[in-house]
C-alpha cells in the first residue's frame, strides 16, 4: 500500500513506522526535522514542514495515496487544535479513495457519546490538567463524525507505555485507570484497521490484555 504516516517521529510513529516497513508498505511521512538516525530510514519518502502547513501536507499526500496513519500527538509547546486542524488539512486534501486511521485517547468522546462514570471523572481530571489537548481530541472526533463520506477509523487506547507487543482487546466504554495499551499494540491495532474494506466510522477504546494491573 501507498500510506503516508504522520507522527513518525513520535513514540507510537516510530513503531507503526517499522511495522510498514517490514509490511513492504511504501511509506511517506512529513517531518519537522531530520530523523536522528537517517541512514536507518532508506526507503522512505520525506516531506519536511509542518503539519499546520497546508502546502507541506498536500506535498506529503501524493495522488496514489492508499491509507493515511495519523500518530501525531501535542505536546505542551505544541500549537493548539494541532490534532484537529490538520485532520482538517488532511481530510480536504487526501484523494477520495484513502482511508484515514488515527490514533486518540481514552478520554476523547465523539458528540453525543456516552461516557461511564469513571470515564466522566478521568474527563473532568483532563478539563483541570490539559484541557487544550482534551479539546482538540474533542474536535478531531467532532469533525470526524462529520464526515461520513470519508473511509477513516481510528482507536482509543488507554494509556500508552512501553513494553513488549502483546494482545489487545476492544475494551468497550470499560474505563479503568489501571488498563495501558502497549505502544507495540497500539500500533498493531492501526495496522489492522488499514484494509480499506475494514470496518470504518468508529473508534474502539483498546487495551493491552495482559497490562491492566500495573
Ligand atoms: N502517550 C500516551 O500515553 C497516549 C495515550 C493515549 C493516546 N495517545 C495518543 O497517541 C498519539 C501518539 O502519541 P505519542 O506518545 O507517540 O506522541 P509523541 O511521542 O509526543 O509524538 C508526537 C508526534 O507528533 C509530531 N508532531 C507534533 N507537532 C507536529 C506538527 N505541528 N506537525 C507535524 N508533526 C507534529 C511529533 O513530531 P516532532 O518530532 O517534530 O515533534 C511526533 O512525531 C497521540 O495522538 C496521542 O494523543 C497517547
Amino acid at each position: 500500500m501507498n500510506i503516508t504516516l504522520y507522527g513518525s517521529t513520535g513514540q507510537l510513529g516510530r513503531v507503526l513506522l517499522m511495522h510498514c516497513l517490514s509490511a513492504g508498505h511504501q511509506t511517506t511521512t512529513l517531518l519537522r526535522r531530520p530523523f536522528p538516525d537517517d541512514d536507518a530510514h532508506h526507503g522512505i519518502k520525506t516531506v519536511y514542514g509542518s503539519g499546520l502547513d497546508e502546502k507541506a501536507v498536500a506535498q506529503s499526500l501524493p495522488e496514489n495515496t492508499d491509507a493515511v496513519l495519523f500518530a501525531v500527538g501535542m505536546n505542551r509547546s505544541s500549537e493548539n487544535h494541532l490534532c484537529s486542524t490538520m485532520t482538517e488539512t488532511i481530510l480536504k486534501t487526501m484523494p477520495a479513495s484513502a482511508r484515514f486511521v488515527f490514533c486518540s485517547c481514552w478520554s476523547a468522546l465523539f458528540p453525543g457519546e456516552k461516557p461511564s462514570f469513571l470515564l466522566r471523572c478521568a474527563r473532568q481530571y483532563c478539563r483541570q490538567t490539559t484541557p487544550l489537548l482534551l479539546q482538540d481530541k474533542d474536535a478531531q472526533l467532532a469533525l470526524l463524525a462529520h464526515h461520513p463520506e470519508v473511509n477513516w477509523c481510528g482507536i482509543r487506547p488507554m494509556r500508552l507505555v512501553s513494553g513488549p507487543s502483546q494482545e489487545y482487546s476492544r475494551g468497550g466504554f470499560g474505563f479503568s485507570p489501571f488498563f495501558r495499551t502497549t505502544y507495540d499494540d497500539c500500533a498493531q491495532a492501526m495496522m489492522n484497521l488499514l484494509p480499506a474494506k475494514g470496518t470504518s466510522h468508529e473508534a474502539p477504546f483498546i487495551r493491552s490484555i495482559k497490562s491492566t494491573t500495573h
